[in-house]
């Protein structure tokens, strides 16, 4: 378990083992962004927010050479384990030159809340001409949940904008920060993509929102009960399955030659 300033900036604990029980459907939905990423055996990648790495040793089969970028030490440690060389790097600071012929990210580039200074780190470390295909949350993602932790977060008396460091754009919002820093975008979609909770409401909540939930002290049982009461009518279907209400935009975007 890693705490304090994680790959988001936030205050948040992470942990790798809680992460595969809970999330582990992250890196599995993948494969979509992975095929418009179309790597090729000797190219030099960046994984942007590589977590674990589970996604990153799926890029290395394809004959890559990928380095693994995240801000979290507990996943570092994770990626290195499985062989990786992964760098523990703020996605807001990156310093390669020129170095690679894509940059890659999955489901994390709304975890850094200050995209310009991401696109233009990514843009420096691109060869010119090189790719930036990502996918991450887009405007409207985890709506049901935002709603019902600003509800009950008000209703307790609590901050619920304590641990909600996210950026979720339109695609026209990331677009346009893309061609301002000298990409040119071949495509980009945002897409609903209802997604199944193994561990359901409660599992995702404590995983992703522990530090709104923590706040409340002796009261914080009280406070995920009624967060999963407020969004059970929205996320839970008539069989017993829970869905997080994921929003994804996806793009692949070239920087100029
Ligand atoms: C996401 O992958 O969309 C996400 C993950 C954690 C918190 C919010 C959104």
């Amino acid at each position: 378990m890693s705490s304090g300033q994680n790959r988001t900036g936030a205050t948040q604990r992470w942990s790798s083992d809680t992460y595969e029980e809970n999330v582990r459907f992250v890196s599995e939905l993948g494969a979509g962004v992975m095929e418009w990423l179309d790597p090729k055996p000797g190219e030099r990648i960046l994984d942007l927010g590589c977590g674990d790495g589970a996604l990153t040793i799926k890029l290395i089969g394809t004959g890559a050479t990928v380095i693994g970028a995240d801000a979290s030490e507990d996943f570092i440690q994770a990626a290195r384990e499985k062989g990786i060389d992964a760098r523990l790097i703020d996605g807001h600071a990156l310093t390669f030159e020129k170095e690679f012929d894509a940059v890659f990210s999955n489901a994390a580039l709304h975890w850094m809340t200050q995209p310009q200074a991401v696109i233009a780190g990514v843009a420096r470390a691109l060869k010119p001409g090189g790719r930036f295909v990502a996918e991450f949350g887009g405007f409207g993602n985890v709506a049901a949940f935002c709603a019902a932790i600003r509800a009950i977060g008000e209703m307790m008396g609590g901050d619920a904008a304590v641990d909600e460091p996210w950026f979720f754009p339109t695609e026209d919002q990331y677009s346009g920060m893309l061609e301002a820093a000298g990409f040119s975008v071949d495509k980009i979609v945002r897409f609903a993509r209802p997604t199944p909770l193994p561990t359901g409401a409660r599992g995702w909540l404590e995983i992703m929102r522990a530090p709104f939930f923590d706040q409340f002290g002796e009261r914080r049982e009280e406070a995920l009960d009624r967060v999963i009461s407020a969004v059970e009518p929205s996320l839970r279907d008539h069989t017993g399955q829970w869905f997080a209400d994921y929003v994804r935009l996806r793009f692949a975007a070239k920087l100029s030659s």
